[in-house]
């Protein structure tokens, strides 16, 4: 045999065996699908401010989201999950459009938003009709979880209504009889503070002004001053993120905070504390959330989120942390099969979800039922002074659940 030949002897053996072995492959193949068959990524499209006065909770909600998923080795109910991301600049005149974009052209399966309370009007009327799961980590307007409800729609944050009516009392309680009110005039300002008045004038107190700005401005300095003259016993007001760091700020340099006492939803000092520094020290809220919660679960998240994100977590990553969790409760039950839409929605509804806020399950809404604690803020943290209300349930006025 010439050296030639014997190449190519050489070679055509080594081609039988990989084609025998190609071959054997085939057939194992043809009987056993499952064992080739990569199963395709779990898309979650994120419609979050990226921009605007609201970018630091969509960026929250999206980092502590993410770092669930990867606490899970990237997989949900062995699924992998990819993401696509979609800037909802906090405009409900494009929520529609973007929802649609989502749901139509990048055909997620889950959808995980928003921040604004309008954004969300408009995205829930989209996904209650295509039917996709929908998971809100923020936005509290009162309808996602009353009127518009839906069996694929759950929340995992808070109704407005729901962290401001605790405070009614809480004043009430300390004698206090006059009040000023004060937010960006939208639905989540409006049902926040409607909160608020109900359960203040119910113990006896009155509101002698309601004062507002247009969402997202914040020029206060005619408000300040009106509120000086008026000297009531007590503000509550509604602001978050960039306007909340602003107003803080406004507040104290007007003088008025030795004079006329603030108080808000906890929104007003969430996230913004290093921003707002001396002006926030000793304001009292009420949220579902204190940075300073000694809960085992509160203090392992808020270490791997410090170390994740690079800043310290704050009542945004806890929703957007929980939402992952919900996902994860939904797509183990059914086996991370995300058709089998009958399965998940049953599991997440009765999910008990272990949050750094402290333990949660949903009502029958899909909202949570949950404390709400009052804080005071003492050097760079939400200090939890008590619960203000224990297990507190949005009464989803007009939820007919399908
Ligand atoms: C809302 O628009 O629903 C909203 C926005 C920011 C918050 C709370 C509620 O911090």
């Amino acid at each position: 045999m010439t050296d030639s030949k014997m190449k190519s002897a050489q070679s055509r053996r080594t081609f039988l065996k990989t084609a025998t072995g190609a071959a054997t492959l085939a057939a194992t193949t043809l009987h056993a699908p499952y064992i080739m068959a990569q199963p395709s990524k779990v898309r979650v499209g994120f419609l979050l401010p990226y921009t605007g006065t609201y970018a630091k909770l969509g960026q929250a909600i999206t980092g502590a989201f993410k770092l669930h998923v990867d606490e899970h080795g990237g997989r949900l109910g062995g699924r992998t999950i990819e993401y696509v991301q979609v800037d909802s600049e906090a405009k409900p005149a494009k929520a529609t459009d973007n929802t649609n974009r989502l749901v139509n052209l990048e055909k997620v399966d889950v959808i995980v938003g928003p921040v604004h309370s309008g954004v969300a009007v408009a995205m829930v009327r989209v996904t209650r009709e295509s039917g996709t799961l929908t998971i809100d980590p923020n936005a509290g307007a009162g309808v996602v979880t009353g009127a518009l409800c839906a069996p694929n729609v759950f929340r995992t944050s808070f109704s407005n209504w729901q962290p401001s009516y605790p405070m009614g009392k809480v004043l009430a309680d300390r004698g206090m009889k006059k009040a000023v009110t004060l937010t960006w005039k939208y639905a989540a300002g409006q049902e926040a503070i409607g909160g608020f008045v109900q359960n203040f004038t119910a113990h006896g107190g009155s509101i002698v002004k309601d004062l507002w700005v247009p969402f997202p401005k914040v020029e206060f300095q005619s408000l300040l001053t009106e509120i000086a003259s008026i000297k009531p016993d007590a503000v509550f007001v509604f602001f978050a993120g960039g306007g909340a760091v602003k107003f803080v700020k406004d507040y104290a340099a007007a003088g008025l905070h030795n004079s006329v006492p603030l108080f808000g939803s906890g929104f007003l000092t969430d996230g913004t504390l290093k921003a707002q520094g001396d002006a926030a020290q000793g304001l009292e809220t009420t949220l579902h959330y204190g940075d300073g919660l000694i809960l085992p679960k509160n203090l392992a998240f808020r270490e791997a989120y410090l170390k994740a994100a690079g800043r310290e977590a704050d009542v945004y990553a806890v929703q957007g942390y929980d939402a992952a969790q919900l996902l994860r409760i939904g797509l183990e039950a059914a086996n991370g099969d995300v058709k089998a839409k009958k399965r998940m929605i049953e599991s997440m509804g009765s999910a008990e979800i272990d949050s750094p806020r402290g333990k949660f399950t949903l009502s029958k809404a899909h909202n949570p039922v949950q404390d709400i604690y009052l804080r005071k803020v003492v050097g760079m943290e939400n200090k939890v002074q008590g619960v203000a209300h224990k297990a507190l349930a949005d009464p989803a006025t007009g939820c007919k659940m399908a």
